[in-house]
């Protein structure tokens, strides 16, 4: 194996390099950038993953090789027993592949990928759960606290990947988890664990052995401050699949995403309830964030979003009230700020009702944060029925993007997002005319068409 001869220092903004640290970088002035990495001096450099097909050795030359000549069989899906996180990664684990699973500190991750360990051991796979954070004892007191602990299900607590590397081409498993990146280290680099050095080259080792030893590795990586896992997306470009696992720690459920998926869609969404027993899938997610939702209020308004391929019924809540200042307040829970003052100038303008004077306080009921154009008419409608103080029938359901003109725009799925308002017994739905001839007639729910915002709050 190559040895570090020595470090560098580079810019993580402009890719500079330096003998020595700097506060600020010389060359694009960005403060504390620099970061400590190996210089290598053989010529291939660390890190460079030899991809299984039909490259040579390095020195002799490869054969490009015909897109119908190579075979995809060998690319298996494992199921991981949880229908939610199935869906995420596209279908189940792709034999090796790479998945990192961000999220804050305490959301759930360790939990999750011990549940789906259980069920993979269960299911006859070899599986090995590596945890840098918590005792072998820790482990499996949570592992008894979820109650479907299988006995074949293999422990390390290791930190060194010089050692795991070992373990991982002795016993062969099918499936890894790192928990966390953050406290792997390698012995070459000076930096702490959990250094951008040492994240980078944790995770490029991980890469190599994935794909050199046909491991599907899960890796855990906790969340900074500043919402990126261990600085500016060091490892989302490395790894096959990025998921986030988000929600309110004080809310029950949580939220995995996929926002990076080189084996399936992105943007699909599993839904858990965090219960005493470990995580809990919720099946229905529209009927879960309606829970509880005031009757008869003004300023509400149901909204269906695209979630991936599935609907998801969210709740807006508008609050209008007279400013006490000069200067309105304005806040946005859940959604774009600026969004939200966008279309108050955009009400103020084309359909006369006047907010200048007012606060306006948005939320979209638990907890979750979505920024889909279709959410704009039921932000204008939730707006202006609390401006108004009169409430949008709790049976009825709006969606559609909002154009600066006032217009309302098409949104995408308007046939799926309707068998969803009907599944959960809406009663009205009011909906961008231009969709109109795109959807079946049915008795079961009356649809609106209004071609701009004044039509739709003459509705109300
Ligand atoms: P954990 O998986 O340790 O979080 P992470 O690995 O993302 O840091 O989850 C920890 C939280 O979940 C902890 O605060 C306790 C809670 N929890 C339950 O509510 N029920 C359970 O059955 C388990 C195992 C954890
Ligand atoms: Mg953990």
């Amino acid at each position: 194996m190559a040895k570090a001869k020595t470090t560098a220092f580079f810019c993580k903004e402009c890719g500079y390099e330096s003998a020595k640290w700097f506060g600020q970088c010389p060359a694009c002035k960005e403060w504390n950038t620099l970061v400590e990495e190996p210089v290598y001096s053989d010529k291939q450099p660390k890190g460079v993953v030899r991809m299984t097909g039909n490259t040579k050795k390095a020195g002799s030359h490869a054969n490009p090789t015909r897109l119908s000549e190579i075979s995809t069989e060998d690319k298996n899906r494992m199921s991981t027993g949880i229908k939610e996180l199935d869906r995420v990664l596209g279908g189940g684990v792709v034999e090796g592949s790479l998945v990192l699973v961000g999220g804050d500190p305490g959301i759930g991750k360790s939990t999750l990928l011990l549940q789906m360990c259980n069920h993979m051991a269960a299911a006859g796979k070899k599986v090995l759960y590596i945890s840098g954070e918590e005792s072998l004892k820790q482990i499996k007191l949570r592992a008894e606290r979820l109650q479907e602990s299988n006995d074949k299900l293999l422990l390390l607590c290791e930190t060194s990947l010089d050692t795991i590397e070992q373990v991982l081409k002795e016993e062969k498993p099918e499936i890894v988890i790192i928990d966390s990146i953050q406290t792997m280290y390698r012995e070459e680099i000076s930096s702490a664990p959990g250094s951008v050095s040492q994240v980078r080259e944790s995770t490029s080792v991980l890469m190599q052995l994935a794909k050199g030893l046909n491991i599907s590795i899960f890796i855990v990586g906790h969340v900074t401050k500043e919402g990126v896992v261990a600085g500016p997306r060091v490892l989302e470009h490395m790894v096959d699949t990025v998921l986030y696992f988000e929600g309110d720690r004080n809310a029950a459920y949580r939220i995995l995403r996929g926002v990076k998926n080189r084996f399936g869609s992105t943007n699909e969404i599993g839904v858990f309830e965090m219960m005493d027993k470990g995580l809990e899938e919720v099946e229905n997610p529209s009927e879960y964030m309606l829970n509880g939702r005031a009757e008869g209020a003004s300023g509400s308004v149901v909204v269906c979003l695209m979630e991936g391929t599935r609907p998801l019924l969210v709740e807006i809540q508008a609050l209008v009230c007279d400013s006490n200042f000069g200067l309105p307040r304005r806040t946005a829970a859940g959604t774009d700020y600026n969004r939200v003052n966008l279309l108050m100038a955009v009400l103020e303008k084309r359909a006369g009702i006047h907010m200048s004077s007012s606060d306006a306080y948005v939320n979209i009921a638990g907890g979750l944060k979505v920024n889909e154009p279709a959410l704009d008419l039921g932000l204008v409608m939730a707006l202006v029925s609390s401006f108004k103080n009169r409430a949008v029938s709790d049976k009825t359901i709006i969606f559609g993007e909002v154009g600066l003109a006032g217009e309302v725009r098409a949104v995408s799925q308007v046939q799926v997002r309707i068998n969803e308002a009907v599944k959960l017994g809406f009663e009205t739905c009011i909906i961008p005319d231009v969709c109109m001839k795109n959807i079946k007639k049915t008795d079961k729910i009356n649809i609106i068409g209004v071609r701009n915002i004044s039509d739709a709050i003459k509705l109300i």
